[in-house]
C-alpha cells in the first residue's frame, strides 16, 4: 500500500530520477530534445532536490510503494503571479505520478494531503500553473475545485509555453 511522507535528504537522487522521469514521459512527445535536455538539467539533479528538500519555503511529500518512490507533490510558500489575490498564498508547484499509478487515487492522496499542509500552514490560497495543453492535469484540478485565474509564461529550454493559472480558495481548518 502506497504512503505519503515528508520528503528526506536520503530521498535527493531518487526523487531528482522520479522528477525526470515523469516530466519526460508528460512532456517529451510534445517538446524536442534540445528543449528537454537543458530544462531536466536545470531542475531535476540530485544536488536540486536536495536542495528543495531543506528550503524552508518548500514542502516536499514523496509516496512510496514497496520502496519506490512512485509519486511526489511540492508545496511553495512565496510570492504568486500579481493576479493572485491572497493574504497567505501557497503554490503547487509540482505533482506527478508514475503513469502505472494514473487514475487509481494516489494523485487524490497527494492532493490531499497537500491542501491538508497548505490549510496547516495557514495558507488562504492554492494555486498552480498548468500546461495549457495538458488536458489531464486540467480535469484533475477541476475535480478539486481550482478555477482558471489566468496565465503566465513557463520556459522548457527556449521554447516559452503558455501555463494557465489555476487557483482555489481554502475554507477554514
Ligand atoms: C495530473 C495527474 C497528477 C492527475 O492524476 P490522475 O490519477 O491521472 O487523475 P485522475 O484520474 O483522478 O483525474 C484525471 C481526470 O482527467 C480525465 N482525463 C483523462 N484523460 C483526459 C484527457 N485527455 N482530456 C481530458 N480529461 C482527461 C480523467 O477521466 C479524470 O477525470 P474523471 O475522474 O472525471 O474521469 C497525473 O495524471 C499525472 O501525474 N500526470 C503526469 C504529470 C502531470 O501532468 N502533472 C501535472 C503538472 S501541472
Amino acid at each position: 500500500m502506497p504512503v505519503i511522507r515528508r520528503a528526506e535528504p536520503a530521498d535527493a537522487l531518487r526523487l531528482a530520477e522520479l522528477a525526470e522521469l515523469t516530466f519526460r514521459h508528460t512532456f517529451e512527445a510534445a517538446n524536442t530534445p534540445e528543449d528537454m535536455r537543458p530544462h531536466c538539467a536545470t531542475h531535476y539533479s540530485e544536488a536540486i532536490q536536495a536542495r528543495e528538500i531543506s528550503d524552508p519555503q518548500i514542502t516536499t511529500l514523496v509516496c512510496e510503494h514497496d520502496g519506490q518512490l512512485v509519486g511526489f507533490a511540492q508545496l511553495r510558500r512565496g510570492r504568486p503571479p500579481d493576479r493572485i489575490k491572497a493574504e497567505r498564498p501557497a503554490e503547487i508547484q509540482r505533482l506527478y505520478v508514475r503513469e502505472a499509478w494514473h487514475g487509481k487515487g494516489m494523485a487524490q492522496d497527494l492532493m490531499s494531503a497537500s491542501i491538508a499542509l497548505a490549510k496547516a500552514s495557514r495558507a488562504d490560497q492554492v494555486w498552480l500553473g498548468v500546461w495549457e495543453h495538458n488536458p489531464r492535469a486540467i480535469a484533475f484540478y477541476r475535480k478539486w475545485g481550482f478555477a482558471e485565474a489566468g496565465e503566465h509564461v513557463f520556459p522548457v529550454g527556449t521554447d516559452p509555453q503558455c501555463d494557465i493559472i489555476m487557483t482555489r480558495v481554502l475554507g477554514p481548518r
